[in-house]
């Protein structure tokens, strides 16, 4: 399947990609003396909510770490519960999601979860293949390590099949091979719950992201909370490695 968004960027401002690392559910939880899975819950609300959001601003994809491939260390129960959930959340979005024109992607090593989520994934993706409006990438089972590893994995392979020459690989080669192929790169991204690391998330396309973090924990992290997530984004210079002064001059010219 083609990842491929075809339009221009836009200079207002307003990022076409978000990335963000969806933390703080159990936390948010413990602090109401409840068990972890109902922050879970609590946060698909917020990915509702998030999802509307990004349609209404022009933003052309958003990108969720609903699972790492960290994330089986948990207790199994989490990771059942977990797993439950995605099922459920499945069913219960993907027809509005089409409605609204939004494009589902599932990027991660999915040969791990039940054949049942698989046949999920891969329903809510057909349905919505064709649709035209926002690009909703949900990273499960994914790990950033693992998904320049398989990048690489297949460019060793076209060597082996005579078909390439280590000597002529490039870095925009091996992004195509990376499951984001296609897509812009993130513009911000966003980690809520206050730790400010990566998590093994997108290390290869995150390269000049612009970086957001916010104590507020997930099931909090609100309209008001994305609108200044959006604007701390678009007070910030880009540079990309060259002086402040040429990239006011190129926005001149
Ligand atoms: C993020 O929230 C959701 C997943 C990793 C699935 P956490 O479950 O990590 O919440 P905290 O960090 O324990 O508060
Ligand atoms: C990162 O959150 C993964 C997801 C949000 C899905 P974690 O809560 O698992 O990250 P660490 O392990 O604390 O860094
Ligand atoms: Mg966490």
């Amino acid at each position: 399947m083609s990842n491929e968004v075809q339009k221009p960027a836009p200079d207002n401002g307003v990022p076409r990609h978000v990335a963000v690392i969806m933390d703080g559910n159990g936390r948010w939880a413990k602090k109401r003396f409840l068990p972890r899975i109902a922050g879970h819950h609590a946060g698909v609300e917020t990915v509702r909510q998030l999802v509307r959001a990004c349609g209404e601003k022009g933003i052309e994809v958003l990108t969720l770490f609903a699972f790492s491939s960290e994330n089986w260390r948990r207790p199994e129960k989490e990771v059942s519960l977990l797993m439950e959930l995605f099922i459920t959340a499945l069913q219960r979005e993907t027809k509005k999601l089409h409605e609204n024109n939004v494009r589902l992607l599932v990027v991660g090593e999915r040969d791990a979860f039940s054949p049942r989520l698989q046949d999920e994934i891969a329903a809510a993706e057909t349905l919505s293949q064709h649709n035209t409006g926002l690009t909703l990438v949900v990273a499960a089972n994914y790990g950033g390590r693992w998904d320049v590893t398989q990048a690489a994995r297949r460019l060793g392979e076209k060597i082996e099949a005579g078909e390439l020459r280590a000597a002529d690989i490039t870095p925009d080669m091996l992004e195509a091979h990376t499951v984001l192929h296609g897509l812009p790169e993130p513009d911000l991204f966003i980690r809520t719950g206050g730790e400010m690391r990566i998590s093994n998330f997108l290390l290869w396309h995150l390269a000049y992201s612009e970086l957001y973090f916010t104590d507020i924990l997930w099931p909090d992290f609100d309209a008001r909370a994305f609108d200044e997530a959006l604007r701390s984004y678009a007070g910030r210079q880009r540079r990309f490695g060259r002086t402040g002064e040429q990239v006011e001059q190129g926005k001149g010219a």
